[in-house]
């Protein structure tokens, strides 16, 4: 069994194969035992830790507990005597902010639950999964605080939620509820997080915690890019192979926060939910709050199995549709190769050149609508702009597909400018705030999804667009993040609920959308990996990670992203030298063999490429076809980390330990240094590796314990190498 309760402990204990997460009521309070490698059976709290320090407030707890202040708590609340940062807070009618929940039931369901309205993980046949769900209630006030526990036995993942319900005649404001909280017991971690910026998503920083507040978080109404919603604890030693590490992952697309408080008594207390910055929710009698789901990943062994933890889940559980488990297209996208600037004849010039390569899709890009031939203009416009493309969409789309090639499309949904019909029609539509400018960015402004008329707008012309034309993918862009963030149709006091309903919005757009066009596949994008979540990959398997496509600067974004999120998460092009955004010259290997394992395409104009470089890139294509089942569903080794030197290397190892693939990278050569030595790990130590090039035959165990030597004297070079059991 996955949960077990004991009563006479008071003890609640969530099992996976490898790890526990315990907890127990203390005094009505739930006090957070432990998280980590598997153990049966844990000392009670009054014995576990123990508790130094004096409370500076009442001693609302008997000895040996002493407060709630110097408690370790699994959920908190504002204003009794935990004078710690909340995971719950709320103000009532009577004007007072103060909750206190006590321990009222549990129940256990043998199946997985999740929040309403919100993307989150979810169970396959065959999947066994069991939900805890305890009940913490305020008596005075009449609210429950229902936590949620899912346990994912095999995949040794825990998932965690919170539903809050008003069970009182009055209404109420909540101003934090978070999804995830739990106190340690000592400070000795390293904070690990993902930072970012347009262009330069998903960098790694690792920090000691300091006594005080840390936190990373979004205010902009979309999860990132300053940061991924991500937050780790490792150990001070903790490797990507060996050592204590909890990573947490929100399945939310909106404004998050993940922070860790450590008190005076060095103790951190680490939350994960939404941010409670700019929100409130006003929870009318009767009315239920499904705050999302985090999904918590604990390994003992090390960063790497936390992430391939993370990567199982996310692929299995979390991404959903018809193309979660299918190796999906290599396209090829038309920004980088022509922006804007078009016609018909131009964008079939390419779509010979793909379809001459052996390249399943032509994805259109922006600027096939309205009057959009540069950014000022027509986003909301959504009818086809015919002196571009005289045979329409349908035209174009057919002529693409009597090529061999399937047809793509993109569209900014969520958008509009000021220059547009729409928006001459319904100035109303975007979010503002009475009195305040509209201030663009990048000429547009964002549609207010709170309102349902605008939702069924957006709903309705994607509909249309993709049913009455011959389109099997769209990439879904989102190139500015919020201002002024208020709606002309909600209340005064509903104003800090916008950022939160924008997401219900979003999603429920998404829903419809993706459940009525199930063979359409969908890519995320924000200018770029500005909203690559958890909670976006619910909806489509696959995000373009950063709008910065040279091979050495993705080598960091998608290292970084691989923290949390499987390389088929990945768009990953092949784009033109120099690079349109660094201006670097790199060779089309690096290029390809960077973007191979990521969800493989081109973003140049390749009616221009030259015959050498086309004939590497069949040969990638091919490898490709032939490897990328292994890159995408076989589990993922960093062997070595760009942001520790100049080379780096990716390993995948295939479900049944047949085929590993080595990805070497070295960015600056080096003369006369010591070979590299590369130790390849996951293998299987007793069986026999053909290298497929060299045709020689090496012991698994060789390979991992003497690895493999090779050669870092010259600039921008690398390798793929292949090893097949015999
Ligand atoms: C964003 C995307 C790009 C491209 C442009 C189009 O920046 O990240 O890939 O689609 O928008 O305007």
């Amino acid at each position: 069994m996955a949960i077990i309760v004991n009563e006479q402990k008071n003890q609640f204990y969530l099992h996976t194969k490898n790890t526990s997460y315990v907890f127990e009521n203390v005094c009505g309070l739930l006090a957070h035992s432990y998280w980590g490698k598997r153990v049966e059976d844990v000392p009670p709290m009054a014995e576990l830790y123990p508790l130094t320090g004096i409370a500076l407030v009442a001693a609302d707890l008997p000895e040996p507990y002493r407060s709630s202040d110097i408690l370790l708590q699994e959920y908190s609340t504002y204003g009794s005597c935990d004078l710690r940062t909340p995971s719950f807070s709320a103000v009532y009618s009577d004007g007072s902010p103060i909750t206190k929940l006590a321990f009222k039931g549990y129940k256990i369901y043998n199946e997985k639950l999740s929040p309403k309205g919100l993307p989150a993980t979810y169970t396959n046949e065959g999947d066994i999964c069991q939900t805890l769900e305890v009940e913490l209630f305020d008596e005075l006030k009449k609210v429950s605080v229902f936590l949620y526990y899912c346990v994912f036995e095999e995949k040794d993942i825990i998932t965690r939620f919170t539903k809050v319900v008003n069970n009182s005649e009055e209404a109420f404001t909540m101003n934090s509820v978070q999804s995830f909280c739990a106190d340690f017991p000592h400070m000795n971690y390293d904070m690990i997080n993902l930072h970012g910026a347009w262009a330069r998503e998903g960098h790694i920083e690792r920090k000691p915690l300091f006594v005080g507040t840390q936190q990373v978080n979004s205010k902009n109404g979309a999860s990132g890019p300053n940061h991924v919603p991500f937050i780790a604890l490792a150990d001070k030693d903790t490797t990507e192979d060996s050592g204590d590490a909890f990573g947490l992952t929100l399945v939310y697309s909106g404004n998050w926060y993940a922070g860790v408080d450590v008190d005076r008594h060095f103790r951190p207390r680490l939350m994960m939910g939404l941010n409670p910055f700019n929100f409130e929710w006003q929870m009318k009698s009767g009315e239920e709050f499904y705050a999302p789901e985090v999904i918590m990943s604990y390994s003992s062994q090390g960063l790497g199995q936390m992430s391939r933890q993370f990567h199982n889940i996310v692929r299995e559980n979390l991404c959903r549709g018809n193309y979660r488990d299918t190796e999906r297209f290599v396209l090829v996208n038309n920004w980088e190769a022509t922006y804007m600037d078009f016609t018909e004849d131009k964008l079939i010039e390419i779509a010979d050149a793909a379809a001459e390569l052996g390249v399943d899709m032509f994805v259109l890009d922006d600027g096939w609508f309205g009057k959009r031939n540069t950014a000022t203009t027509s986003l909301g416009d959504w009818y086809v702009n015919t002196e571009k493309l005289p045979s329409g969409l349908k035209g174009l789309g057919e002529k693409i597909n009597a090529k061999g090639l399937k047809f793509g499309l993109w569209f900014e949904p969520e958008m509009i400018s000021p220059d547009s019909d729409l928006y001459r029609a319904h100035p109303d539509w975007c979010l503002h705030t009475n009195g305040r400018p509209r201030t663009p960015c990048r000429y547009q402004l964002t549609l207010d999804l709170t309102r349902k008329d605008v939702c069924d707008y957006i709903v309705d012309f994607l509909t249309k667009t993709l049913s009455e034309n011959p389109i099997n993918y769209v990439k879904w862009d989102m190139n500015r993040h919020f201002s002024e963030a208020g709606s002309a149709l909600l209340a005064a006091k509903n104003q800090r609920e916008v950022a939160h309903r924008y997401m219900l919005g979003l999603y429920s757009i998404l829903e419809r959308v993706t459940t009525a066009f199930p063979n359409v596949l969908f890519e995320g994008c924000s200018s770029g990996g500005g909203r690559f979540d958890a909670g976006i990959l619910h909806y489509m398997p696959q995000v373009w990670s950063s709008d910065d496509s040279d091979a050495v600067e993705r080598l960091y974004i998608q290292e970084g992203l691989s923290t949390v999120f499987p390389f088929s998460t990945m768009g990953a092009h092949v784009s033109a030298v120099p690079n349109h955004q660094i201006e670097r010259n790199t060779p089309i290997k690096l290029r390809g063999l960077v973007a191979l394992p990521g969800q493989f395409g081109f973003e140049l104009d390749l009616s221009k490429m030259s015959e050498e470089d086309k004939t590497a890139s069949k040969e990638l294509i091919k490898a490709y076809k032939q490897y990328g089942e292994v890159f995408h569903r076989g589990e993922y080794f960093k062997l070595s980390s760009i942001f520790k030197g100049q080379n780096t290397a990716w390993e995948f190892v295939s479900e049944d330990k047949n085929t590993v693939i080595v990805m070497l990278y070295n960015i600056q050569g080096k003369l006369a240094v010591p070979h590299k030595v590369t130790k390849l790990k996951g293998l299987d130590a007793a069986a026999k590796y053909e290298d497929i090039k060299t045709g020689k035959v090496y012991g698994g165990d060789t390979l991992m314990n003497l690895g493999i030597f090779h050669d870092c004297d010259h600039d921008q070079t690398c390798d793929m190498l292949v090893f097949k059991k015999v």
